[in-house]
């Protein structure tokens, strides 16, 4: 068990990719943190620094007390989890969770007490005289986390676990997963560019994008409060929607306006921490779920509203996905499945004007938030 710090790390490769810039992160011992990202953002060259198979440029990687930078992969003592769960094919299942102790000169009595263990808690203990070739993927997946697991490593690195996986397996893998991690009650990081996996598994998420931490909280945080319009924009299903207009005074009132169609007025808070923006281009962030179908009993104030016209509608069962479009603003909300919404129609919808984001149109900085965590 132990914390992993890393201190202005910078990956360039030979050739001169910078992979990764600067790269500042403290993962607390027994933490389970997620590194997300779109692909080539720089997860995996993080987490191969760490692991020792690739050099950092510069910057320093600790784990525990040590400082690792010197440290071979062998002598770090962490263990990595890879996408395609790199198996010995010609070896079966016990010979390939025995294979790292056997190598460390573990006794026979020992190793044989950690593999059993260990396929007792992934419920593989049928599976260990089979050959890999003779594992569906998710057997396959256990296998490998089973290996990382007899070492009783001081962290878990994991990088795409679950990606061979279809769906419904990695959400149950997902969930095996998490308890794992309070079972073993050691540090993980985990790799992936799905956010939602991100989202449901991380203690905290680090959010990147082009070798940049761009975002490190828990979930609920980065979704919440997104620092910028990059991270607002990646965490969330359906994404987050943005419209550029303006912010201009209105009967000494500051209101988002987009023409034709759009005149939101800001909320009170707003009203003080976006006066300096008064005049200037902007951009309006909206969570697809707080934009909602206006009837007769919504509570709708003054200037939240708009019409728009109704594209596609896709019901899920316990909610629907709306496809609409007002002026050259296409939008998307998510409604509850008995919203009477159907394509075609011409409606008038409700903005909750509390949880609108604002972001500058130079670099995105979310400037709703204001120091202090602001909406919702
Ligand atoms: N060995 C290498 N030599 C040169 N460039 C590399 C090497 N490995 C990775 N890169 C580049 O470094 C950048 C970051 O790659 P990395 O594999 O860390 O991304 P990632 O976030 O893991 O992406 P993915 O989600 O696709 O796995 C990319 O631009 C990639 O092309
Ligand atoms: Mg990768």
């Amino acid at each position: 068990m132990a914390e992993v710090v890393l201190e202005g790390v910078t990956k360039v490769y030979p050739g001169g990719v910078a992979a990764v810039k600067n790269l500042d992160l403290e993962v607390k011992d027994k933490e389970l943190i997620v590194l997300v990202g779109p692909s080539g953002c720089g997860k995996s060259t993080t987490l191969r620094m760490i692991a020792g198979l690739e050099e950092a440029t510069e910057g320093t990687i600790r784990i525990g007390d040590t400082t690792v930078n010197d440290v071979p992969p062998r002598d770090r003592d962490i263990a990595m989890v890879f996408q395609n769960y790199a198996l010995y094919p010609h070896m079966t299942v016990y010979k390939n969770m025995a294979f790292g102790l056997t190598l460390r000169g573990y006794a026979r009595s020992e190793i044989k007490e950690r593999v059993l263990d260990a396929a007792r808690v992934l419920g593989i203990e049928g599976l260990l005289d089979r050959k890999p070739k003779a594992l569906s993927g998710g057997q396959r997946q256990r296998v490998a986390v089973g290996r990382a697991i007899v070492r009783k490593p001081r962290a878990f690195l994991l990088d795409e676990p679950l990606s061979n996986l279809d769906a419904k397996l990695r959400t149950e893998m997902r969930a095996e997963l998490q308890k794992l991690h309070r079972r073993l009650e050691t540090t993980m990081i985990y790799v992936t560019h799905d956010q939602i996996e991100a989202m449901t598994l991380g203690d905290r998420i680090v959010v990147m994008e082009d070798g940049l931490v761009q975002q490190v909280d828990t979930p609920l945080s980065v979704y919440d409060y997104p620092t910028n319009k990059f991270v607002a924009g990646f965490i969330g299903t359906p994404p987050m929607n943005f419209i550029d207009g303006s912010l201009l005074a209105k009967d000494a009132r500051l209101c988002f306006c987009e023409n034709p169609g759009i005149e939101l007025a800001l909320s009170d808070r707003l009203q003080q921490t976006m006066q300096e923006f008064a005049g200037s281009a902007i951009t309006l962030g909206i969570r697809p779920e707080c934009i909602q179908k206006r009837t007769p009993e919504t509570d709708a104030p003054a200037g939240s509203t708009f019409e728009a016209d109704v594209n596609v509608v896709e019901p899920l069962g316990d909610e629907m996905i709306v496809y609409i479009s007002t002026g050259k603003n296409n939008l998307i909300c998510k409604v509850g499945s008995h919203s009477n919404i159907e394509v075609g129609q011409q409606l008038q919808f409700v903005v909750d004007l509390a949880k609108v984001h604002l972001f500058d149109r130079n670099g995105g900085r979310n400037v709703s938030l204001n120091g202090s965590k602001a909406p919702p």
